[in-house]
């Protein structure tokens, strides 16, 4: 027995040591931990159970048979994040470049299917070079098993993909069907061509963090959401996003416990919006205001910086917010928010964390650019979105509710359950001096003092329109809240709505403009 014993023991050593020392050291050379290291840090201590410890590639072409290491590039398995269930598989780069072969496919595929049948969270390690090049096809026929599984577990279980290493190729697709992308600053990189194939083609000289690079794909592409300073950042970032996110789509969002005090009161609400309603600030401080302290983390931060998304909680509670951002482009509505926006509440909408929107926008961007590159069918996108999300959703207008943009921020028409608006709210069709240009526009160039009489007009506009009162007589607003009360209305409102069931029409999927 002792001696079988000594066999695994030496089996198992020999697997936890990937390719080896050498390449061990080389990881760490340019500052990468290994995949054991990676899943270390992002576990509970002694909770990782490992499956597929000992699997091999069973390939002979180009000496491979001579080459056949214990785990195969990625090490799969099961353990808990802060008490709860996650399944993990993180690439070896050590091995084979931690590039994937049809088994190191299957060892992925076969957590994935514990992972949707057994309703917990996905987590992928990414670093690899890309398929296999010595098995071929079948490498090929192993990604797409795991394309085909990202999708069926779409909205079914939360996937979450870290990238600590290159990405590239198609096998970018994996991530990109995930919920959550997170990179590693210098150390990672995404891209369907690299640099050289982009130099061949488009004679374009390109280095591979400015093409597919943590910083490019969180303030250009969209593509990441969160750009870390290091992998330790990167695998803390990903526990905190975990921490707001419920197991799988049948469960609530988690809800920690929270004793309700007899003063909620946020006085600093009442010194955000600046006197003159053409000047900025910044809606995080409004964010900041009604959350738990310290709650917030901001996903999407340095892309589409007009609207802002991410996770806060509310008397404990996990709440997904949206939020136009006065102090970029104004917080209009554009290409890139639209989508940034529909995605998030989309996730949220899949599990089941409930919605807060605050409303500060002048109307959509205008312009060619926009026009040609489809604000119509991607601005939809964010309206579809809300529509369609049957968690309870509640809407605070700030200042500016202007236009269809007005319509699109979770308004009470498209199913927000809660609309409440500050007294500085302006729900309007547009903003007084374009509205008093168009309507008076006879009587302004009639008038011996033409400015004078837009001036008279642009008061009468604002006295009748820029406020809220107007939707409050219709209901379109349920309640005008003095704004240092707004944490408190929050708290009863996601309260009241906690028990919400909303069914939609029976279809077999919607078909939102993508
Ligand atoms: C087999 C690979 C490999 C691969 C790397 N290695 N990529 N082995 N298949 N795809 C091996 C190397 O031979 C080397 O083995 C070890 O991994 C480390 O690689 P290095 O080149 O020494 O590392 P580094 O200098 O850091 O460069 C990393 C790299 C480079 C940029 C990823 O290795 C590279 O360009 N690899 C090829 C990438 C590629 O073209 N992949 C196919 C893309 S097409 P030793 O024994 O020396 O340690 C694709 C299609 C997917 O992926 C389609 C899905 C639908």
């Amino acid at each position: 027995m002792q001696e079988k014993l000594n066999n695994l023991e030496a089996k198992k050593a020999e697997a936890r040591l990937g390719g080896g020392q050498v390449r061990i050291d080389k990881q760490h050379k340019k500052n990468k931990l290994t995949a054991r290291e990676r899943l270390e840090i992002l576990l509970d201590p002694n909770s990782f159970e490992e499956i597929g410890m000992l699997v091999r590639h069973r390939s002979t072409d180009f000496g491979l048979d001579k080459q056949r290491f214990y785990g195969d590039g990625v090490v799969t398995g099961f353990g808990t994040i802060n008490g709860r269930l996650v399944y993990v598989f993180s690439q070896d780069f050590t091995v084979f470049g931690g590039s994937l072969s049809e088994t190191h496919a299957e060892k992925i595929c076969k957590i994935m299917d514990l992972a949707i049948q057994n309703g917990a969270p996905v987590i992928g390690l990414n670093d690899s070079g890309g398929a296999r090049i010595q098995e071929g096809v079948v490498s090929l026929g192993g990604y797409a098993d795991i394309f085909y599984r990202n999708t069926l577990a779409s909205g079914v279980i939360p996937q979450l993909s870290l990238v600590m290493g290159p990405c590239a190729g198609g096998a970018v697709y994996s991530p990109a069907i995930t919920d959550f992308i997170l990179m590693v600053e210098n150390t990672s990189y995404m891209f369907v061509t690299g640099p050289n194939v982009v130099k061949t083609v488009t004679h374009e000289e390109v280095t591979s963090e400015e093409l597919g690079g943590a910083n490019t794909h969180a303030s250009k592409s969209g593509v990441t959401h969160f750009a870390c300073s290091n992998e330790v950042d990167c695998l803390n970032t990903l526990k905190q996003l975990l921490s707001f996110v419920p197991q799988n789509c049948e469960e609530k969002a988690p809800h920690l416990p929270y004793q309700i005090k007899e003063d909620e009161t946020r006085e600093q609400l009442m010194n955000i919006i600046p006197e003159n309603p053409n000047q900025p600030y910044d809606m995080r401080e409004v964010i900041e205001g009604v959350a738990d302290e310290d709650s917030f983390l901001e996903v999407h931060k340095d892309y589409a910086e007009n609207i802002v998304v991410g996770f806060v909680r509310i008397a404990g509670r996990s709440v997904g917010v949206v939020a136009n951002q006065p102090a970029m482009l104004a917080g209009v509505l554009d290409i890139n928010s639209s989508k940034k926006g529909a995605r998030f509440v989309r996730f949220c909408d899949a599990f089941n964390i409930p919605l807060l929107v605050f409303v500060d926008v002048p109307g959509f961007l205008p312009g060619t650019d926009q026009e040609w590159n489809g604000i119509i069918s991607n601005g939809a996108k964010l309206l579809y979105a809300f529509s369609e999300a049957t968690v309870p959703k509640v809407t605070v207008i700030t200042r500016k509710a202007y236009g269809g943009a007005y319509d699109v921020m979770n308004s009470k028409h498209i199913g927000a359950d809660l609309n409440f608006a500050w007294p500085t709210a302006e729900i309007a069709v547009m903003g007084a001096k374009g509205a008093s240009e168009i309507i008076f526009k006879r009587e302004i160039a009639a008038a011996d003092d033409p400015e004078a009489k837009l001036q008279e007009k642009v008061d009468e506009y604002t006295e009748k329109f820029a406020n809220p009162y107007r939707a409050a007589e219709r209901g379109f607003v349920d309640k005008v809240i003095h704004p240092a009360q707004t944490r408190i209305k929050l708290i009863n409102g996601f309260n009241m709505l906690e028990n919400k069931v909303q069914n939609l029409p029976r279809k077999k999927h919607g078909n939102i403009p993508l």
